[in-house]
């Protein structure tokens, strides 16, 4: 890919402006030689301004979503993006959100430019399993976890049941819920069918993938051995 491209895919300005950038040498290679825009180079060899440059397309990100932003490019109000370098709004191809979580979710939301990595999170297939830790307004009944469990409950306005879910109280207004689907508000959805109401909602894991200790707010960019640990069933290691 010519580097005017490469660059401005990279969110740093429109083509017109990298190629003034090239013209004021601000790119230059590692040891500050400037760099023309029909230059063979790695984007490794790249410094603008002498930093290098941001990480290259196949980008994945998780991210400790704060309650109050949705995962939107447009919404008025806050947005995940608003949390990353400005930079990462403008990239193409796009950085996405795996999914969503709710406004008044926290928890561990990955971003990603790659559709196929993206796919295969989502698909049904992959079978990865999310886990949400809730807080209610009303003490649990005790037939919930059974409920859950048992591929039969049939949420509002939907023709087709849950696949089963599992439940694990930690006290009667905590718990922690796994699912291996995703509809609309479905774990809000689940304890609404059972006469509760979720009052603080937390994503924790996606698939072997902890948020572990990243504070609120925070993110970073997953590596390799994250992405072993996405795809591997949790007990399989
Ligand atoms: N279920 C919900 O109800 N909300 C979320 O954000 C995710 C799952």
């Amino acid at each position: 890919m010519k580097l005017v491209k490469l660059i401005a895919n990279l969110g740093y300005g429109s083509r017109k402006d990298v190629a003034l950038m090239f013209r004021e040498g601000r790119i230059t290679d590692p040891q500050g030689e400037v760099l023309y825009a029909d230059d063979k180079v790695s984007h490794a060899d790249i410094r603008i301004d002498g930093e290098p440059l941001d990480p290259p397309a196949g980008l994945v990100l998780m991210l400790h979503k704060p309650v109050g932003y949705t995962c939107s490019t447009k919404d008025p109000g806050r947005i995940v993006y608003d949390l990353l370098p400005p930079r990462y709004r403008l990239r193409s191809p796009l950085l996405s959100t795996v999914g969503r979580l709710d406004r008044d979710t926290s928890g561990l939301l990955l971003l990603t430019d790659d559709g196929a990595l993206l796919h295969r999170i989502v698909s049904p297939k992959s079978q990865l399993s999310k886990v949400y830790e809730a807080t209610l307004a009303h003490d649990l009944r005790g037939d919930e976890a059974g409920l859950f469990a048992s591929g039969t409950l049939l949420l509002e306005s939907e023709p087709t049941p849950l696949a089963p879910a599992r439940l694990e109280v930690v006290d009667p207004r905590h718990a922690a819920l796994t699912l291996t689907e995703g509809r609309y508000h479905q774990v809000r959805r689940m304890f609404a069918a059972v006469g509760n109401h979720v009052t603080a909602l937390h994503r924790s894991r996606i698939g072997g993938l902890e948020l572990g200790d990243l504070p609120s707010g925070d993110w970073r960019a997953l590596d390799a051995g994250d992405l072993d640990r996405l795809f591997t069933p949790v007990g399989a290691t």
